[in-house]
């Protein structure tokens, strides 16, 4: 089990990788545009990405954990000989998840499942990644506690998602009311979840968050962050 760029058509929601119209028609869509939307996070990401683009020195590779990699925009931040361990429900984006893992020299080692019930083993991880994803995950608090889980000690969960507007302010009230459509175009993706609390409340030792806007309507409010397992650092 969990071999390398082994890819298996039972995972994903529901137990199932995903191979449907929808998923392909958002793979494709989120493919065409991640160039326009990479260069709205681009500056943030390499400030708080810096710590994986340096090599880890003479020890062994580093192991990064993505979930939900999507096309694969945060390859190009991760350093050459890192070993990217992608868990990617939506089997559209997985020869993109390829392309990009051989042009930014990175071992890939694709792996079916979900970010709730991650097929990596307990304290493996050096980070974990997640840009966009906890929006449209079905369980928050599970997939936070897999990534604290598959951390070593001292290992850290990077984050940039975007959250609900404050409670009682109309883009929040928008957020709510369109919800379902929002969601229905964009693959379940929740714009009204409270995700930067849920991170906050999910047990690490440290949590490093900070939020921003970025031009996207009712997903505009964003956190973006490290937040950090307790142990000693190796
Ligand atoms: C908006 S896209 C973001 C993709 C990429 N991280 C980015 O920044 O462009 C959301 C991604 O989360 C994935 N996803 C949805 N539910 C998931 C789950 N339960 N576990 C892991 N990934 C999931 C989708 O397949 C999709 O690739």
């Amino acid at each position: 089990m969990c071999e390398k760029g082994a890819v298996s058509t039972r995972a994903g929601r529901g137990g199932v990788l995903r191979r449907g119209l929808r998923a392909r028609l958002f793979a494709w869509q989120l493919a065409h545009a991640a160039d326009a939307q990479e260069a709205l996070y681009a500056e943030r990401k390499r400030a708080l990405f810096a710590g994986l683009a340096t090599p880890p020195g003479c020890g062994p590779p580093r192991t990064v954990v993505e979930i939900g990699a999507g096309a694969g925009p945060n390859a190009r931040y991760l350093a050459r000989g890192t070993r990217w361990v992608v868990v990617e429900p939506n089997a559209w984006f997985h020869p993109h998840l390829r392309r990009a893992a051989e042009r930014h020299g990175l071992d890939l080692d694709l792996r079916p499942g979900t970010a709730e019930a991650l097929p990596v083993e307990g304290g493996a991880a050096d980070a974990v990644v997640s840009t966009l994803v906890l929006c449209s995950v079905g369980d928050v608090e599970a997939a936070l506690s897999e990534a604290r889980r598959v951390l070593r000690p001292g290992g850290r969960f990077y984050f940039v998602e975007h959250v609900a507007a404050p409670p009682g302010s109309g883009l929040r009230a928008w957020q709510r009311a369109l919800r379902r459509p929002w969601g229905w175009a964009a693959d379940g993706c929740r714009p009204d979840r409270e995700t930067g609390r849920r991170i906050r409340e999910a047990g690490f030792a440290d949590v490093q968050m900070e939020a921003f806007t970025a031009p996207l309507g009712l997903a505009a409010p964003h956190v973006a962050g490290v937040a950090t397992v307790g142990g000693i650092e190796r």
